[in-house]
């Protein structure tokens, strides 16, 4: 296991907001996470990127317990985390969004270079340009772009789909595919659960702070009732 989260118990203050959360990802996986508005989803990837306020439970990370860990050092160990809001700085260029990603490796402009070449042919041609002009799907590009080019072990991405035409979303669907090629592990939360059971090898539902289903996308293809009976659709 690439990673495990183990009966963890996540606050904002005294609000508590995970329930004793449970999920293992295997390297090379691609793990959806799909549920209600409110329900904690941002709150666990958070809490395993050492965001939240953790008070029980354990988070472990090929084979390093992560909790109490400070959120820069859980991304030098090979994590990222692409935010929901995408968290664009607008006035610094494409270029220098990029640099930000760049926490875990000393061969800057060559990463960058070829990642972006390879992947972001649309940055490419934009890197000197203020990050707020871009278009929603070019700046949702460069939020994946940034969490990438640090070539993390553990991607988190956190409903990329939002707001974006679907040529952009199956663009990025490419993306994180080739990603996973590459033998990297991606947990995805997404509003669309036909989009998650599209690109996900499992599936966890999360409800009110608490993990209610767990099982193979084919599963709640062939079982709409699954769905109905977890989520408001
Ligand atoms: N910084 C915060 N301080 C206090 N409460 C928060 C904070 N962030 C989120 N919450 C609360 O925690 C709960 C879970 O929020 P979270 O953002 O994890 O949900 P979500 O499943 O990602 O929802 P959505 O699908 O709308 O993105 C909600 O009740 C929310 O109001
Ligand atoms: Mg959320």
């Amino acid at each position: 296991m690439v990673l495990k989260v183990d009966n963890i118990h996540a606050y904002y203050g005294v609000s508590h907001i995970l329930h004793g959360v449970t999920i293992q990802i295997k390297r090379g996986e691609i793990v959806g996470l799909i549920g209600n508005n409110g329900v904690g989803k941002t709150t666990l990837l958070k809490s395993i990127m050492g965001l939240t306020r953790v008070r029980s439970g354990h988070i472990n990370f090929q084979d390093q317990d992560l909790l109490h860990l400070p959120p820069f050092k859980i991304s030098r160990l090979g994590i990222s985390l692409i935010p929901e809001n995408r968290d664009i700085f607008p006035d610094l260029t494409v270029y220098e969004n990029l640099l930000l990603g760049m926490t875990n490796s000393r061969r800057k402009r060559k990463v960058i270079g070829d990642k972006i070449h390879d992947y972001f042919p649309i940055l490419k041609a934009r890197l000197n340009q203020k990050g707020g002009t871009l278009s929603g799907g070019e700046q949702q590009m460069l939020a994946i772009a940034r969490g990438l080019v640090g070539e993390p072990e553990l991607i988190l991405v956190d409903e990329f789909s939002e707001g974006l035409q679907p040529l952009v979303i199956r663009n990025i669907v490419g993306i994180l595919r080739e990603v996973q090629k590459e033998g990297k592990t991606i947990l995805m939360v997404e509003q669309d659960a036909r989009l998650a059971l599209h690109l996900s090898e499992r599936i966890y539902i999360m409800e009110k702070g608490e993990i209610s289903y767990h099982g193979l996308p084919e599963e709640l293809l062939s079982n709409a009732k699954i769905l109905k009976d977890h989520l408001a659709i």
